[in-house]
Formats: C-alpha cells, structure tokens, sequence
C-alpha cells in the first residue's frame, strides 16, 4: 500500500479500522483511535474481535463484506468498548484489494446523541409554533370583537328580515372563531402539582367517557396497581388521558374496546433527561388507526381527521405532558393503535 491513502485516513473525521485478510487490526486512524480510546499501535495484529466485546454484530457484517465481496453496511452496530461500555454504531465494511486484501470498517456513532438531537430539535420546533400560534390567535380574537359588533349594528338598520340572515351568518361565525381562538390560548393555565395516583386519573376518564358512549364501547384496565405516587397536575393529566381516550373511542365511532395499561418502566430519557423510574400509560384501541397521512403531524394545532374535529386535543395533550417532562408517542395500524404517555417519578 503506497503512502497516500494512509495519509489522507490519517485526516478523516470518520473513525476507520483497516484489517487484513484474517481480520487482523492493520490500522486505526486517530478518529478511530479517539472513539474507541485505543492505541493503534499496540493493537496491531490483534484480532479485532478481541479489541472490542459484544463483538458478533461486527463479526457477522465482516463476514457479509467479505461474502458478497461488496460494501456491507450494519445501520445499528453495538460495540462493547474498555473505555466508553457500549457504543451504537453505524458500521460499513468494505472489502479492499491493494498488493493484497484488506477490509476497511467505517463507523459512525447514532443511536442516543441522534435520538436526543432530534427530540430537542421537535420540541424547539413545537415550542416555537405554539407561541406563533398563540400570538397569531390573540390578534384574530380582538378584530372578531369588532366585526361582530359591527355585523350587529348593520342588522338594525337592515330593513328587509331576509337580510338578516346574512349578518346571523357573520355573528355566528365570529362566535365559532372565538371559540376556536379561545382553546388555541388556553393552555397558558397555571399549574397545581401535587402527589397524584395515576389510576385515579383513568378512572375519572374511564367514567366520563363511557358516560358519553354508553353503547358498544368496552374500557378494560389493565392495571400495575403497585405503582408509587406520581407529582403532577391532576387536572391537566385527566384532560390529557381524556382527549387521547375520547379520540380512540370516536375512532371505533363507540363500539369496540378501549385499553387503559399502566406499567412501570426504568431508566428512560424523556426530554434530554435521564430519569430512574417513569409511569408507563397505554390507551390501546381497536379501531381503523390514524389515517396515514395525518401520521407525521397529528400533534400538530388544526390538524384533524374529522370534519368537525378542532384538532387541538393531541396538541393540548402534548403540551401537559412537556410540562411535566413526560413525553406522548403512538404508535398505529388498522385495528391496533396505541398512545404511549411517559411521565417521569420522583
Ligand atoms: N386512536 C385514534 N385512532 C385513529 N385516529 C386517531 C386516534 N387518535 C387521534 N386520531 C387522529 O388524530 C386527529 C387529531 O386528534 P386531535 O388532536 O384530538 O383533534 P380532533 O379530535 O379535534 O380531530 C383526529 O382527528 C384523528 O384523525
Ligand atoms: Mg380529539
């Protein structure tokens, strides 16, 4: 191998590991050297499979490389290391032939810090269009005021009824767009943390929901009733299992079976945070799941399946569960749709 090519690996930000032809270490570049914590030069000739533990991912894609004699790439890569545990990697290995045949293994490191990068980059961004929209709501509100109340004068000096119809519509409408603007600023309310029982929360629900569908809908708990006290906003956690139950029961239009799931779960990172322990809540559906379009952006404000939806009860529900550091995910086919609600314990 002429001298070039090392040169230029020598200056890659991309962590590199050339192996010979019996997966021995050739060469660590200095980025590979500082993600590992290795020093190239004592590794030489090491098996690399001894250089790292945990190391049959990396053996199968060796493997893979040198049996289609073709780039093999392994997109989730763990990687025991002496110095840093566990890696997550994305791992390509591609076969060489130079004066004779040598593996190149590239890696990247994902997993967490791309993980929490994008969560922290969809909350700045939901953070961002919440205040848009808050702002945008309050300077819709003031001039509805005085449409309405100019639609009101006009119709008093309407001479012919019939046209009065015409200013109804105008009012009535203000009205609803009052509403609509109403709920888009509501979730400034303040807040009352206390020791709260999560199951008492879905039992509220439970009640108020059935109350509303009484026909063909069945709620069934599926309860860890060891859980300890939670420290939230009761009200505001009742509204949020609320409008995630009240979807899944309008999407079953009534009939078929709610389940409420409560499970504990351990060492989670919910927004950028590290807890020991969190609540674990499911409301699981059978219904027709979220139409596929409405996938990407069903937390988002105004965004609805249903014709006289407001497409703010996700967005409310969200914003609750940030607040208290909790996060909402689902997850949904045809038949099976679940809504996964974190929340962290002390
Ligand atoms: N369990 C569910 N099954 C199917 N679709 C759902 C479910 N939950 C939410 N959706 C979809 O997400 C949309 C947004 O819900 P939401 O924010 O509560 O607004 P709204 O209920 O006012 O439409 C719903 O209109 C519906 O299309
Ligand atoms: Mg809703």
């Amino acid at each position: 191998m002429s001298d070039l090519p090392y040169l230029t690996l020598e200056y890659l930000a991309t962590a590199i590991i050339l192996l010979d032809e019996e997966s021995r270490v050739t060469y660590l570049n200095p980025a590979s050297e500082q993600l590992f914590d290795l020093n190239g030069k004592n590794l030489q000739g090491f098996p690399v499979q001894q250089v790292f533990s945990h190391s049959d991912q990396l053996s199968s894609a060796i493997q893979q490389a040198i049996h289609n004699d073709a780039t093999y790439i392994e997109h989730d890569l763990t990687l025991g290391t002496f110095a840093h545990g566990k890696l997550h990697l994305r791992c390509a290995a591609t076969p060489l032939q130079f004066n004779r045949r040598y593996l190149l293994l590239e890696f990247h490191p994902i997993d967490r810090p791309l993980k929490l990068a994008r969560e922290e980059q969809m909350l700045d961004q939901t953070q961002a269009n919440r205040m848009l929209l808050r702002n945008l709501a309050h300077e819709i509100k003031n001039p509805l005021g005085g449409i309405r109340g100019a639609a009101q004068l006009l119709e008093q000096e309407l001479e012919k009824p019939a046209l009065r119809e015409y200013t109804q519509v105008i009012v009535q409408e203000a009205d609803r767009l009052r509403a609509l603007m109403e709920n888009l600023l509501s979730p400034q309310n303040i807040s009352h943390y206390s020791a709260l029982n999560i199951h008492e929360v879905l039992e509220r629900v439970r009640t108020v929901v059935l109350a509303e569908m009484p026909e063909g809908l069945t709620i069934q708990r599926d309860y860890d009733i060891s859980l300890p006290a939670l420290i939230g906003d009761k009200e505001q956690l009742i509204q949020v299992m609320l409008n995630i139950v009240r979807n899944a029961a309008q999407a079953m239009q009534g009939h078929g079976m709610i389940t409420l799931r409560t499970r504990i779960a351990r060492q989670v990172t919910l927004i950028k945070r590290r807890h020991r322990l969190a609540v674990k809540v499911q409301i699981i559906d059978t219904g027709p799941g979220v139409p596929a379009e409405l996938h990407d952006k069903i937390f988002y404000p105004l965004v609805s399946g249903s014709a006289d939806g407001h497409g703010l009860g996700l967005t409310l529900a969200q914003d609750y569960v940030n607040q208290h550091h909790g996060t909402i995910e689902f997850d949904s086919e045809p038949g099976q749709t679940c809504f996964t609600v974190m929340l962290p314990l002390p």
